[in-house]
């Protein structure tokens, strides 16, 4: 582990999408390639901090130097966070999965089987909101990602105060935005004391800024 403003700090950050199987072949999923996540635990990785990442299927590696958990499914996140080491902090980037498939059968569901299936959903466990409310061993920071399409700030600023969690970094990513699997993003950071607009930029930079304003925030 390097040296950094981060040294001897824990830091837990979930990344990636989240798969739901339907069958052993189909699953339901969000869009998310990982990028962001991975380059935020490279950057906290970078200030000297010791990075659990626990990540669903992504598109991009997982980062050196960090102890990757992977996991599958939102209910494995869960299950990946709650049995990780106490963090100083907790960065929420993945792409969870609102719904998971009741159900999910243990062989292919074939296609000449007698009319269409149909798909019953269950809710799965809202990661950051259990975390966040945590009555013992919460994070002293946790972190989540608002991922919007309209109404950025406002839904982001909702979410912060419902979640319980202490930041959200909202993001628009409508598709005209190229931000979903593109190597820019522009983050609104929300906190208690209010909006910080920043410029749009490459998604390590953001990461490299959030890892400061963490290493601050945690003294
Ligand atoms: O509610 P929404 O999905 O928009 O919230 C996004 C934030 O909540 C992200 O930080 C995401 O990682 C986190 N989240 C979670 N578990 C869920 C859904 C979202 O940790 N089931």
């Amino acid at each position: 582990l390097g040296d950094g403003p981060l040294k001897g700090r824990h830091v837990l950050v979930t990344s990636g999408p989240t798969h739901e199987p339907i069958d052993p072949v189909r699953y339901i999923a969000n869009r998310s390639s990982g990028a962001q996540g991975a380059a935020i635990a490279a950057a906290l990785r970078d200030l000297g901090a010791r990075v659990t990442f626990v990540t669903g299927p992504a598109s991009v590696p997982a980062p050196a130097g960090v102890e990757v958990v992977a996991v599958e499914t939102a209910r494995q996140m869960l299950e990946a966070v709650e049995a990780a080491d106490p963090a100083d902090a907790a960065i929420f980037a993945a792409a969870v999965a609102d719904w998971h498939v009741t159900e999910a059968r243990d062989q292919k569901i074939k296609k000449d089987a007698r009319g269409l299936p149909t798909l019953g959903f269950a809710e799965n466990p809202d990661i950051l909101a259990t975390v966040s409310q945590r009555e013992t061993g919460r994070p002293g920071l946790v972190v989540g990602f608002a991922a919007e399409t309209e109404n950025v700030i406002e839904h982001a600023t909702a979410k912060r105060e419902r979640k319980g969690c202490d930041w959200i970094l909202a993001n628009d990513v409508s598709p005209e935005t190229g931000i979903m699997g593109g190597t820019e993003n522009k983050v609104h950071l929300v906190t208690a004391e209010g909006v910080e607009d920043w410029p749009r930029m490459d998604k390590h930079a953001v990461a490299a800024r959030l890892a400061e304003k963490i290493a601050e925030a945690l003294g």
